[in-house]
């Protein structure tokens, strides 16, 4: 990973360059578009500070990204200068962070994890269906009982039928003989097209599904599958802290995964990536796009440039090797909790490239997880607490929950 930091200055310039190159509401004579600058009365744009804020001149802007711009061909003109910057920020994640070959992956901002996971599962459908004449019914969506609800809703939303694996209890591991009994029983009901999930890391635990295991059971199997990557947790942490991540497109059984800006690159909202190998999005091409120049493949539409803007920015502002140091710094102050943990023979979860504790609610007391906003696995029967150790959370929080979880301990 090689993408440069760059000072505000250059950051600064870079971003207003791109803008003075897409068509500009204020200035041009742009009669057909249901699109404009913000509102001026809320959003003036002769405020002075503006000048020395791209990401907030990009807002007023609005430049909308509608589309997708990895893809060749023709695209919408009006802000081929932004959607530059869009191209960009894929080709840094999906080359030099998730290692794929130069210019073998498309995708787009999209609105979240949620979209880009569905997404996926949307473009294997279409393909299934259309590369093998698939029915509805013979296909499966697979994945782990700690996967995010998200796959749950594409599931309902495409109409298909899911597997979902046991995982063992405490290391939360896909249960291997479970993947066995359930694949072997689809596939005698006429399953023939698996879409498999796996998680890089799951939202509760922090597990990472072991890739090598699952991929090499379907492989042996030959049975026909696509396998999506659902890194919108680990997405900007585990490639980083694990040089030796199994989870990137330098594996060939990888054919898309989704990561989040906006947990923890610390992007506003509205910040998922969704990356796939070339030749998978012309399965979601809308066709009735037909007024949109280059057509659309996204699930969301309409979609603020400023989006792919902040991101772009805020990976410069770092370089990759200041965001290696930042993300490192997480993962010690996460092994620091941990060993205060073991010494109060507290039982947890942690997987050691993440920075995410999950422990058994035996070991604290639902009072203290809630003043520490821990989050349970249920609200109705907590199981366990996860702590996340995010760029806020400071030495003498952890030393203040800490010291309290030893006094509660010391009195069982
Ligand atoms: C592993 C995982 N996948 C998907 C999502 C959904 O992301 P979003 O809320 O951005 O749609 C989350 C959110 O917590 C997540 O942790």
């Amino acid at each position: 990973m090689f993408w440069p930091k760059l000072n505000s200055h250059k950051i600064k310039l870079h971003v207003f360059e791109a803008l003075s190159k897409n068509s500009n509401y204020r200035t041009e004579d742009i009669l057909g578009i249901p699109g404009t600058f913000l509102d001026t009365e809320v959003f003036y744009d002769d405020a002075p500070f503006l000048k020395e804020a791209p990401f907030l001149s990009a807002l007023i802007a609005n430049p909308n990204h509608i589309g997708c711009h990895t893809l060749s061909g023709e695209h919408e003109e009006m802000f081929s200068g932004t959607q530059e910057i869009e191209k960009e920020l894929l080709r840094i994640c999906s080359e030099e962070i998730f290692k794929g070959e130069p210019n073998s992956i498309d995708g787009y901002v999209a609105s979240g994890g949620t979209e880009a996971n569905i997404e996926a599962l949307w473009i294997y459908r279409n393909y299934f269906i259309n590369e093998f004449n698939a029915d509805h019914n013979e296909i499966a969506i697979v994945y782990s009982e700690d996967t995010h609800y998200s796959l749950a809703k594409g599931c309902d939303l495409l109409n298909l039928d899911s597997i979902v694996l046991k995982v063992n209890e405490s290391d939360r591991a896909i249960e291997i003989s479970d993947l066995e009994l359930k694949i072997d029983e689809a596939v005698e009901k006429g399953k023939k097209y698996f879409i498999v999930t796996l998680n890089m890391a799951t939202t509760m635990f922090g597990s990472v599904d072991d890739i090598e295991k699952i991929t090499s059971y379907f492989n042996l199997l030959q049975l026909n599958y696509k396998l999506h990557i659902d890194a919108a947790y680990g997405g900007f942490i585990y490639p980083f802290t694990n040089s030796s991540s199994l989870y990137n497109f330098a594996n060939p059984n990888i054919t898309s995964i989704s990561i989040d800006c906006h947990k923890l690159l610390q992007a506003p909202y509205g910040t998922g990536i969704f990356m796939i190998r070339k030749n998978f999005m012309q399965y979601v091409c809308t066709e009735k796009a037909s007024y949109v120049k280059g057509k659309d493949y996204t699930l969301c539409g309409s979609r603020s440039g400023a989006n792919a803007i902040c991101v772009w920015m805020i990976l410069h502002a770092h370089g990759a090797s200041g965001w290696l140091v930042k993300m490192n710094h997480l993962l010690d102050t996460t092994t620091d909790v941990c060993a205060a943990l073991d010494e109060m023979k507290v039982e947890y979860f942690r997987d050691p490239f993440l920075n995410i504790i999950t422990i058994r609610s035996e070991s604290i007391s639902a009072e203290l997880a809630h003043r520490y906003y821990l989050i349970p696995d249920s609200y109705e029967d907590p199981k366990w607490y996860k702590m996340v150790i995010m760029p806020h959370v400071k030495q003498g929080v952890l030393h203040r929950f800490l010291s309290d979880l030893s006094k509660e301990t010391s009195l069982r």
